[in-house]
């Protein structure tokens, strides 16, 4: 039996195959047209270019495998993402995004509404812009005439899901994304729902990651190739699937992750907050666990920005070729990666990115290890954080496409002062939405068997005691960046 894992990322969809021993045996990608930015901060898709870039994933898996040798599917996607459908169940508006920032207005009525403590209470976070309820309140009043047709609200791999089954389905650690989840009781939250008049007939049912939602109906068997009938399993956000698929099951181990979004990601075995609302907490994909999820928005981002305006023409690899002839620290030169306001630890949607300490002596490869190094301080933010918390970090596994990168490892390794491991498979959460559709038809019987049978580290990077000591004094200066640049960056909106 062979089953298939698929992620609704941003910047496009992956389908991915394993076999009974967690082999993977193809993986296949489709593009998604880029997202749209209608405003400064504004971030829009069109949820039918997820579907159709499924389909393409999924047909080409189909071409070299048998549809009647896949036995389940597992799904997972970007999170928070507004999906509005009308009573035939077509999307009124694209979605508005993770990284969309325009809801800081509806956020701060949120928090005078429910009070801050109350808030973490109930949902176990801030109110925070990227969530999903402060964009429902956004379009409630700013598009009033296409709120008063929404029939139904999904997220983004869950509007897959209803292509693909006909289900309105969610998992417990998207719907912790929310802001309308009573994270701790693992279910909708009734007090939000009713203070934010949000009709609960629009929201869909919640099941835990492994449990089976529905099966592939004949329209989507037809569209798609796959067998009619084949079960679907709830899936989970694409941080809790891809710590699944790093392994990150129990308290101990954390995941850096950089795709485009950087995610620290730690196991508890109860609900823990921080006071401060700097990191969030939601379930995981496994049921009686939760997680911490520091979130930096640009982080590969920073990178593919950087290149893409001042690269030269070089793709990554030559950029980080010429990064790596730079010594660490960039000569002075830091990088503060606020492209797109930020989460963790500053949750601020107006913070602005910035080099800092420049001199006539910095070359574009300076600048890229500069990158390179804010990046990887903005996730050692979080694991401070953690740490402060009285979390334990033993042991850091790295994902994401900035783990392919030899030198973004090593610079890891040296800012957080500890040794970091790659693993095997890095499909990441498309391989974890996998591993909870294989346990869901019983192949294996727990996630933390599935994990442990599937996940192998590949290699270890151990800090460098010089470049320890040049990057802990660099990040003290990195910490007294943001404040300093604050009352200059929120200038032009207040
Ligand atoms: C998590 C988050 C991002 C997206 C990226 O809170 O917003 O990691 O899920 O796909």
């Amino acid at each position: 039996m062979n089953i298939l894992g698929i992620d609704i990322g941003t910047g496009g969809t992956r389908a991915i195959l394993i076999d009974e021993t967690g082999a993977v045996r193809a993986t296949e990608t489709a593009e998604h047209p880029p997202f749209s930015t209608p405003d400064v901060g504004w971030a829009e898709q069109d949820p039918d270019d997820w579907w159709n870039a499924a389909v393409i994933a999924i047909q080409k898996i189909i071409s070299k495998f048998p549809a009647d040798s896949i036995g389940a599917i597992g799904l997972t996607g970007q999170m928070h993402g507004s999906v509005l459908l009308d009573k035939a169940d077509k999307p009124l508006r694209p979605a508005l995004l993770w990284c969309d920032q325009r809801t800081e207005k509806q956020c701060n009525e949120i928090t005078e509404t429910i009070g801050k403590e109350r808030l973490i209470e109930l949902v176990s976070n801030p109110a925070i812009t990227g969530f999903t309820l402060p964009k429902l309140l956004w379009i409630r009043e700013h598009e009033p005439a296409i709120w008063t047709r929404v029939a139904s609200i999904l997220l983004p791999k869950d509007y897959v899901r209803l292509k693909l089954s006909g289900d309105k389905a969610i998992d417990v650690s998207d719907a912790s994304g929310t802001l309308l989840f009573d994270v701790r009781n693992r279910k909708w939250s009734q007090e939000m729902i009713e203070v934010f008049e949000i009709d609960p007939e629009l929201l869909p049912d919640v099941f835990e990651s492994v449990e089976i939602t529905g099966t592939v109906s004949r329209t989507a068997a037809t569209r798609t190739g796959l067998r009619e009938g084949t079960p679907i399993v709830a899936g989970a956000g694409d941080n809790s699937a891809g710590a699944i698929g790093m392994g990150v099951t129990k308290p101990g181990t954390v995941s850096c992750t950089i795709g485009t979004s950087g995610v620290v990601f730690g196991v508890t075995e109860e609900p823990r907050f921080d006071a401060r609302g700097r990191i969030h907490t939601m379930c995981h994909a496994i049921a009686g666990r939760w997680h911490n999820t520091g979130v930096t928005l640009a982080a590969g981002l920073s990178l593919k920005w950087f290149r893409q305006n001042f690269g030269g023409g070089n793709d990554y690899y030559e950029l980080t070729r010429g990064a790596a002839t730079i010594s660490a620290g960039a000569d002075g030169a830091i990088w503060l990666p606020y492209l797109m306001g930020e989460r963790s630890p500053h949750l601020d949607p107006n913070a602005r990115a910035a080099f800092v300490g420049l001199t006539a002596r910095h070359s574009s490869a300076h600048l890229t290890g500069a990158v390179l190094e804010g990046v990887a301080f903005s996730l050692r933010d979080s694991l401070e954080i953690f740490k402060e918390n009285g979390a334990s970090v033993e042991t850091i596994r790295l994902g994401g496409g900035g783990a392919r990168s030899p030198l973004w490892c090593q610079i890891q390794a040296d800012v957080y002062g500890q040794d970091v491991l790659t693993l095997q498979a890095s499909e990441g959460a498309a391989f974890g939405a996998a591993l909870l559709a294989a346990v869901g038809v019983g192949l294996w019987k727990t996630v933390d068997q599935a994990c442990e049978k599937t996940v192998c580290v590949e290699e270890v990077f151990s800090p460098i005691p010089e470049n320890v000591a040049v990057y802990d004094r660099q990040f003290e200066k990195y910490r007294r960046l943001y404040p300093l640049l604050r009352s200059i960056q929120n200038v032009e909106e207040h």
